[in-house]
């Protein structure tokens, strides 16, 4: 992989998303280290099926133990993300706004900044990179094929550290996925909800097409 050298991924959010990032880091000889909101007990058979590579943590701990950490919570809770243990580090976030569930953020309704560079905002020296955030939880372990594959799904990566997001490609390539850089972190709106590219699988060539044809919602 290029970049930095990865052993552990730490991952905030054991969900949808995050459990199944889980697989994927163990499946391709990751250690995982794991956190939801409550205790880490309430995670253990998500751990007993992970395997040994596994285990439960607070939160705090699982952004310790990361050389990089997944961040999949919902985007609401964002403040919560420990800061100081994820100082320098490179931080994936998959995150998504829907003010149903969210509730209402004025900074995204009037599209003055976006989701990722709120958490880029709440983690200063950190690197963000968003990605997995246009890919359905379940599509994640069914949906890789290896390096080289004709036609193999695209994701789309932003942020504003080259060698973050040369770190973060090598993990999705190993995962089973070609990669499209969407360009920096303030780009990251043009693969976010309600985008052509958001959810459908899509080749890298199509990937590339459906980012530069989306619009903002203030453009529509
Ligand atoms: N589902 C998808 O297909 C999909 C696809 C792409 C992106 N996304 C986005 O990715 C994010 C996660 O989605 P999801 O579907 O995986 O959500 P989910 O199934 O609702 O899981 C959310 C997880 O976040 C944990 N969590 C909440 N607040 C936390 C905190 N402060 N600290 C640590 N963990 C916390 C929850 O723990 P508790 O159980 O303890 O509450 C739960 O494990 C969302 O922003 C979503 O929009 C989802």
């Amino acid at each position: 992989m290029k970049g930095t050298a990865i052993r552990t991924i730490g991952i905030i959010g054991a969900g949808r998303i995050g459990s199944q990032i889980a697989r994927l880091a163990v499946a391709n000889g990751y250690d995982v280290v794991i956190s939801n909101s409550r205790e880490p007990e309430t995670l253990s058979a998500l751990v007993a099926e992970l395997g040994a590579r596994a285990c439960a943590a607070p939160a705090v701990d699982a952004a310790k133990a990361g050389e990089i950490v997944v961040v999949t919570i919902p985007l609401k809770n964002y403040r919560a993300v420990p800061v100081e243990p994820l100082a320098g580090k490179i931080v994936i976030d998959t995150n998504n706004y829907y003010p149903e569930r969210d509730g209402h953020i004025s900074e995204l309704d009037n599209e003055s900044t976006t989701t990722s560079e709120l958490l880029q905002a709440h983690l200063p020296t950190s690197k963000v990179v968003k990605a997995f955030n246009h890919i359905y939880a379940a599509a994640l372990t069914t949906d890789g094929l290896p390096p080289g594959t004709k036609n193999r799904r695209a994701l789309a990566i932003a942020g504003d550290d080259p060698e973050a997001k040369a770190t973060v490609s090598g993990l999705i390539d190993q995962f089973g996925f070609d990669t499209v850089d969407a360009g920096r972190l303030q780009e990251g709106w043009r693969i976010q909800r309600d985008t052509p590219g958001y959810g459908p699988r899509r080749t890298a060539a199509e990937l590339r097409r459906d980012l530069a044809a989306a619009k903002r919602y203030r453009d529509r």
